[in-house]
């Protein structure tokens, strides 16, 4: 209690203290930027004259303060970073004022020629791990560069996007899918918030994992998932497009093909189906953004680019929406958020098919999963290229769907034997 009275009774005196003398420190602050002035120029004009006399010396003989000082910069420093600091370094120091070149707080230390340029500033974490808040993390991967040519050579990235349970089951296949093309993809994994990754999981996937919420109303989850997973994607500004995949899908071309395909396509990869079966679905409280002949149905696993990446995590009419109506319905939101959206605002970009590889074959409410024994070559070449055509960029192709789903971890046996020569994986 003490303590408590004593700590109120100090603030309040510093208050006091500060308000007393207001214009003292208004004169005070002119006379230090004026000295300051004083000094760069004539340190500028010694330091041009005297070239190993340190700029860093005069600096320091400027600051007055009787607290150890933070450490200054180095003498490498330019006229231009000394300017930004009398403008900028001064106004907030009451107590003490310390006219010092700040040292710029970036985590990782400067490259080489102490310099920090852009790519230091669009720098991604190699840990995908972080604690942004959800608002936080949308609202930060929605920003958009205006100027649409880039001021540095820029390779494209394909980011790889794993909603999963937990481990990744099929990480030998895709190791030897990403093998050799680093540079040209990110992964990104949401497992389920209980999943405690194993120690030994493969280094590809190890770091990757993205902060994951528990959810609680119906298959709403998936598509705030799926967000989260765009929402991380795109703070890497390298990444153009984004494919989602279940830890049960393999890969069916190299990664060359699949790179190429998916950086050079014009479309985006949703399907959308108006079927009688989709429109029971339909509730007329989506009303009035959701009309029924909007209404459509897909598979959840899509493939879009950096735009309605961008599109899909700033969403405020449509996702809302859905939010609402799952929270006391019936909802299958994973199934009708994208392609319902994307129907009624980017319909030009839809492919409506999708990329992934299934089969319904069977009938019932769960695809065919694939274990050992229907793995061979003859079945993976017909996935590949002998599932009927379909169209790319305006022309009819065979090359439909780019992986496949579900396979089972006893699969993998043969998919990592065959793989090297059916889907010419480098081996
Ligand atoms: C200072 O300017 C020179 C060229 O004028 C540049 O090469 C150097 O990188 C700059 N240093 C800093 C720290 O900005
Ligand atoms: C220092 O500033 C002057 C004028 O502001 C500018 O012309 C010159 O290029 C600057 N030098 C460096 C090394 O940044
Ligand atoms: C996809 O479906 C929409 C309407 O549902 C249609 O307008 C569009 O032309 C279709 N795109 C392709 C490539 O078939
Ligand atoms: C990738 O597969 C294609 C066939 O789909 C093949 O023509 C190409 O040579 C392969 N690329 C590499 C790097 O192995």
């Amino acid at each position: 209690m003490k303590s408590h009275q004593q700590q109120q009774h100090h603030h309040h005196h510093q208050k006091g203290a500060t308000s007393l003398f207001p214009k003292w420190h208004v004169i005070n602050t002119f006379s230090y930027f004026f000295l300051f002035a004083c000094g760069v120029a004539a340190g500028v004009f010694l330091n041009s004259y005297l070239k190993n006399v340190s700029f860093d010396l005069h600096l320091t003989k400027f600051s007055i303060s009787p607290s150890p000082s933070p450490p200054t910069t180095s003498a490498t420093h330019n006229n231009t970073t000394a300017a930004a600091a009398v403008g900028g370094g001064c106004e907030n120091r009451q107590e003490k004022i310390v006219v010092e070149v700040p040292v710029p707080v970036l985590p990782p230390p400067p490259p080489p020629a102490g310099r920090v340029g852009l790519s230091e500033y669009l720098k991604v974490a190699a840990e995908a791990m972080h604690d942004m808040e959800e608002e936080e993390l949308l609202w930060r991967a929605s920003m958009v560069a205006k100027v649409k040519e880039y001021p540095f050579p820029r390779v494209p990235k394909v980011a790889f996007l794993f909603l999963t349970k937990g481990p990744m089951l099929m990480a030998p296949m895709w190791e030897l899918f990403f093998k050799g093309n680093q540079g040209l993809y990110s992964i990104y994994i949401h497992s389920s918030p209980s999943y405690v990754a194993s120690p030994d999981e493969s280094p590809l996937f190890r770091a990757r994992r993205i902060p994951s919420q528990v959810v609680t109303w119906g298959k709403f989850n998936m598509v705030e998932a799926e967000r989260r997973l765009l929402a991380n994607a795109l703070l890497d500004v390298a990444n153009q497009r984004f494919v989602l995949l279940s830890e049960a899908c393999i890969p069916l071309f190299n990664f060359s093909t699949v790179y190429d395909y998916l950086i050079n396509s014009n479309q985006v990869y949703v399907e959308a189906y108006d079927t009688a079966d989709a429109r029971t679905r339909y509730h007329p409280d989506l009303m009035p953004e959701i009309t029924l002949p909007d209404w459509r149905k897909g598979s959840q696993w899509f493939e879009i680019d950096r735009d309605l990446a961008l599109e899909v995590v700033s969403d405020r009419r449509y996702f809302p929406k859905f939010q609402g109506f799952c929270r006391n319905k019936p909802c299958y939101a994973d199934e009708h958020y994208l392609p319902t959206y994307f129907v009624i605002e980017h319909t030009g970009k839809m492919s409506n098919r999708s990329l992934t590889w299934v089969d319904w074959s069977a009938g019932g409410i769960h695809p065919n999963r694939y274990v050992r024994g229907e793995v061979t070559e003859e079945f993976l070449e017909k996935l590949r290229s002998g599932s009927g055509e379909c169209l790319y960029n305006g022309k009819k192709t065979t090359t439909c769907f780019l992986f496949a789903r579900k396979f089972l971890t006893t699969s993998l046996v043969r998919l990592l034997r065959y793989a090297p020569k059916v889907m010419h994986f480098n081996p």
